[in-house]
């Protein structure tokens, strides 16, 4: 049984077959080839994104969506074994996940880091324990550890922008924010860039590194495509010739107070503006994943600029997830 919750699922050739799958979903639909099948969507957290953009790959795959919100219409749910069942969690994963998949063929969940620190995030402990106790492939709808369709659908924007992914300059540049966002999109963009053979730069301040483990994870991923990896300080450098600046808060490690250096002054020049771009080549684009706080994390003359292409990068997100779905049913 496939599962799509972390990109080790697909690895590198198995990125580009879903990358072309997609591109050529884009190009013509495929019509009802998921007729009568159903996508269980189970949020812990809240989504604009993702939820729609399953929902409507459904349909247009001839197949339905049920998204359940988790303590919001639905029990609230125990993720940890052994964990006493004496607080405000009146169901488990265990069963959860084991009912749910006797209503569905695919079930896709969303949860968030917990704030605990890297080795948590690694452990991706709620997703993970799902896809245990799950009878049928399980979709990452996004994870603390990584967002898996959010990775895929900004290569797709990147392919589509320059013909290819191989040798792109990929900078991901962090951005100042308001609380310390979660790391699962950078890691996501350092993991499928890597595995799609871009040349990529990761800019952020010092104390914001990524983690030990997704570094080494992207690294193997390099040694397979082709793909350079830097880590630099130096934003302004690193702009040096980028064909593609991907902006994402995230917050330091250890993890610090909501109102501490996420929002310090010092720390604002990292957020984008045109002025930001003039190192780049003339035909740089710019990405973000979205949500985005305008003027806190990018500027607004970013964003309403030619070189943005962060609406379709959004929309890519339905025909990667097109092609994911495809995929996880060819061996269900
Ligand atoms: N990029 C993304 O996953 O958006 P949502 O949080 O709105 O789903």
């Amino acid at each position: 049984m496939r599962h799509y919750t972390h990109i080790k699922d697909l690895g590198v050739a198995g990125q580009q077959k879903l990358l072309k799958l997609a591109a050529d979903y884009k190009r013509a639909e495929p019509g009802p080839i998921l007729k009568n099948k159903v996508l269980g969507m189970l949020f812990f957290n809240p989504s604009l994104r993702t939820r729609t953009s399953f929902e409507v790959a459904m349909m247009k795959l001839g197949g339905q969506a049920v998204a359940l919100e988790e303590g919001s219409g639905v029990w609230k749910l125990e993720t940890e074994d052994g964990a006493p069942m004496n607080g405000d969690k009146a169901e488990h994963v265990r069963e959860a996940a084991a009912v749910l998949s006797r209503y569905v063929d695919v079930l896709g969940v969303r949860a968030f880091s917990r704030g605990m620190g890297q080795a948590d995030d690694d452990s991706d402990r709620v997703i993970n324990s799902f896809r245990q106790h799950a009878h049928v492939p399980m979709v990452s709808l996004e994870s603390a550890r990584e967002h898996p369709c959010q990775g895929l659908a900004d290569m797709l924007t990147i392919r589509e922008s320059f013909g290819q992914t191989q040798g792109v300059n990929v900078v991901l540049s962090w951005a100042p924010h308001v609380k310390p966002l979660p790391k699962a999109v950078p890691n996501s963009v350092l993991l499928h860039a890597a595995a799609a053979g871009c040349s990529i730069t990761v800019a952020h301040p010092p104390g914001f590194e990524l983690g030990g483990p997704v570094r080494e994870e992207a690294a193997q991923y390099a040694a397979q495509s082709g793909a350079r990896i830097r880590y630099t300080h130096d934003q302004r450098e690193a702009l040096n010739g980028a064909h593609v600046v991907y902006a994402k808060a995230w917050g330091p490690e250890p993890r610090q107070s909501e109102d501490g250096i996420v929002a310090s002054p010092a720390l604002r020049g990292w957020m984008p503006t045109l002025k930001h771009f003039e190192a780049c080549t003339d035909d740089a684009i710019f990405l973000h994943c979205l949500p985005v706080r305008r003027d806190v994390e990018v500027g607004s003359d970013v964003l309403d600029s030619e070189r943005s292409r962060v609406i379709d990068e959004a929309e890519n997100r339905m025909w990667v997830q097109m092609a994911a779905l495809a995929w996880l049913f060819e061996r269900a």
